[in-house]
C-alpha cells in the first residue's frame, strides 16, 4: 500500500485552499472521494489511487507543491529568523515545510519560487544547468555599450571573483535589464557597483521559464500553474 494522508491534508498541498478553508469544503459536503461525498478531514486517503473531487471537479494531486511568491521589500529570504520577518510568515501555516529557491536580498522584490522539490530546487540554482534569472535594477546613471561588453565577457568583482557572461540592456536613464546564470552574493549589486552605476531598487522578474505574474501584488502569492510546473521541470 503507498503513503495515506489525511483528506484535509490532501486538499490544503494543493495550495489552493488553507487547512481551514478546506475543512470548511468538507463540512458543506462538496467533498467526494471515490464518489461519496466525505465529510471529515481525518479520512485517510492514497492520493494516487483515490478519485478526490471539489464541487465535481477532479483533485490534481501532486507529490511536491511549488509557490511563486511576489516577494516585497524588508522581509528576509529564510525559513526562520527570530527577530525579523521571513517569507514564510508571509505564507500560511500549512505552508510552513516550504523553502525559498535561491534568496533575494531583504530589499529586494520580485519573483521567488517557495517548493518541497528539493531536487528541483537545486536544478535551477546550478549554474551547471544555465537557468536564466532576470533582474529589473534601478540605477543611478545610465548603462552604456562598454557596460553591456563588461557583462557579456564576465565581470571581474572587487575581491577577484569572476562572474559568468551575463547579459545588460539598457531601458534608458536608471533602469536595465540584468540577466544571470548565476545567484552569488549580492551579485547585480556588486557588478553594477563595479561599472559604477549603484543599484538602488532590484526586483527580480524570472527565473527560467517561470515569470513573475504581475497581478501578484507584493507579499501575494499563488500556486503555479500546471502549465508553468511543467515547463519548469522541463528545463
Ligand atoms: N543580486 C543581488 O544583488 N541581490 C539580489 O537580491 C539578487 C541578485
Amino acid at each position: 500500500m503507498g503513503k495515506q494522508l489525511r483528506l484535509d491534508k490532501l486538499l490544503a498541498d494543493t495550495g489552493r485552499w488553507s487547512r481551514k478553508e478546506a475543512k470548511l469544503l468538507l463540512k458543506q459536503g462538496r467533498v467526494k472521494v471515490d464518489g461519496a461525498v466525505e465529510k471529515s478531514g481525518d479520512r485517510k486517503v492514497e492520493p494516487q489511487l483515490a478519485v478526490v473531487t471539489v464541487d465535481g471537479e477532479g483533485l490534481r494531486w501532486a507529490e511536491f507543491r511549488y509557490l511563486m511568491l511576489h516577494k516585497p521589500g524588508g522581509v528576509l529570504t529564510a525559513t526562520e529568523d527570530r527577530h525579523q520577518k521571513t517569507v514564510l510568515d508571509l505564507l500560511p501555516p500549512d505552508c510552513r515545510d516550504l523553502f525559498p529557491v535561491g534568496r533575494l536580498d531583504k530589499d529586494t522584490e520580485g519573483l521567488l519560487l517557495l517548493t518541497d522539490d528539493g531536487e528541483l530546487a537545486h536544478h535551477l540554482l546550478s549554474p551547471k544547468h544555465h537557468v536564466d534569472k532576470c533582474y529589473l535594477a534601478c540605477i543611478e546613471g545610465e548603462v552604456d555599450e562598454a557596460d553591456c561588453a563588461a557583462f557579456r565577457s564576465g565581470i571581474v568583482l572587487g575581491d577577484g571573483t569572476k562572474c559568468l557572461p551575463a547579459e545588460l540592456e539598457s531601458l534608458g536613464a536608471g533602469k536595465c535589464l540584468v540577466t544571470l546564470r548565476e545567484g552569488k552574493f549580492h551579485q547585480v549589486k556588486r557588478m553594477l557597483a563595479s561599472r559604477g552605476k549603484p543599484v538602488v531598487g532590484l526586483k527580480r522578474l524570472s527565473m527560467g521559464t517561470l515569470r513573475l505574474d504581475e497581478g501578484l501584488k507584493p507579499g501575494e502569492f499563488r500556486p503555479l500553474t500546471e502549465a508553468e510546473e511543467t515547463e519548469l521541470k522541463k528545463l
